[in-house]
């Protein structure tokens, strides 16, 4: 028998069958695993942790490992053509593989989603080496991206077994970027209520948020969304499907470049957006604006602050308040040449929302930059 531990039980008294304790790291399959790390490292402020490769007796991809904090990222590249990750990386050009969760037990978390209807990516491995063990095990989730469960409790080496560790004479100073605050994904018409009941039912997630096409909607075009929750609220992942507008949804530009369902942002914590933001667009980092006119009712809008205005508007950072207190938010330009995936850098004072009242403003920005590609 298994010890139920309080950590799993959830608000409503029922057992978390799968109690996560945060994201392990997310994988990106790219092409050019070398470059991106080094983009990652020198844009970002991540430091190189760890390395896979042919060196370490991986014949067929190598991998590159940073982490800044809590925020591990992991680039993943194959070394041939014939082969899953080329096959990916063709269709779908640069973006997330992998959302990898942690976990206190891979071979439960497998069991228990798979029981319940998740689709299986790797039956539970157990990976060895000097300093210990990893258990590895995943399932399916929307399009080709996988949700990989990973336990290391056992484990005391640098990352996972199967990796060296990875020095650098290059070792760019961090932004301030701490953990993964959520991951949202992107899927099709009408999919949306297919993956929030997936999110249920396998992995036994929450809906705490849903926004409509009413709140998401500019002049041209729409979107819908809703918010999944893990029990211990340390997971979330808010699913977007387009919505009919005038013009095209960005879900749908997305879609159409991604060529399928896929991650479309991961939103990274600081807890100095200012200083975080700065640091970021000086090594090259391109933001979406907003017209400065955001800012003139802005404390009218959102009440006090502790941040002095000037900064924020010079830098475009957006501000929203719920019951609960406010949040700092700004999205990126993709980071990649085709227009899907981006990050937000998110600063929580209190509020555990997404910043609905910065949809209109953010998504006429995104859609200007949609207007030049051509695609709205
Ligand atoms: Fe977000």
């Amino acid at each position: 028998m298994e010890t139920i531990t309080t950590s799993a039980i959830q608000q409503n008294n029922t057992i978390d069958f799968l109690p996560l304790q945060g994201t392990d790291y997310v994988e990106f399959y790219v092409g050019n695993a070398k470059q991106a790390a080094h983009f990652y490292k020198t844009a970002f402020g991540f430091q190189s942790l760890a390395y896979a490769g042919p060196e370490t007796g991986i014949k067929d991809k190598v991998s590159y490992v940073v982490r800044q904090n809590k925020l591990t990222f992991m680039f993943t590249t194959p070394l041939r053509a014939d082969n899953e990750i080329a096959d990916h990386i063709y269709k779908h050009g640069d973006g997330v593989k992998v959302l990898a969760l942690k976990v206190e037990d891979a071979i439960d978390a497998w069991h228990q989603t798979t029981a319940r209807g998740g689709k299986s990516y790797m039956e539970p491995l157990t990976l060895n080496d000097e300093n210990g063990q990893v258990i590895i095990s995943g399932i399916h989730t929307y399009g080709e991206t996988v949700h990989l469960f990973i336990e290391r409790k056992n484990y005391h080496g640098v990352f996972m077994p199967g990796f060296r560790k990875w020095e650098s004479n290059y070792n760019p100073t961090e932004t301030g970027l701490l953990y993964v605050d959520h991951c949202v994904g992107n899927v099709g018409w009408n999919q949306m209520n297919k993956w929030v009941s997936f999110y249920e039912h396998v992995m036994g997630f929450r809906n705490i948020l849903s926004f409509d096409d009413n709140d998401i909607s500019t002049e041209y075009s729409a979107l819908m969304s809703k918010v999944m929750s893990n029990g211990n609220g340390f997971v979330k992942f808010p699913i977007n499907e387009p919505a009919e507008g005038k013009k095209k949804s960005q879900v749908e530009e997305y879609l159409d470049f991604y060529d399928g369902e896929g991650c479309q942002h991961v939103a990274l914590a600081t807890n100095n957006i200012v200083e975080t933001v700065t640091e970021l667009q000086n090594r090259g980092i391109e933001f979406l604006k907003v017209p400065t006119s955001y800012y003139d009712d802005l404390l009218q809008r959102v009440g006090h602050i502790d941040e002095d205005i000037e900064p924020l508007k010079q830098l475009g950072v957006l501000v929203d308040r719920d019951e609960e207190g406010y949040l700092l938010q700004i999205f990126t330009k993709p980071v990649e040449d085709r227009p899907t995936l981006f990050f937000e850098i998110i600063q929580r004072k209190g509020a555990k929302s997404f910043g609905k009242g910065n949809f209109k403003a953010l998504f006429e920005a995104i859609e200007r930059e949609q207007e030049l590609r051509g695609n709205l």
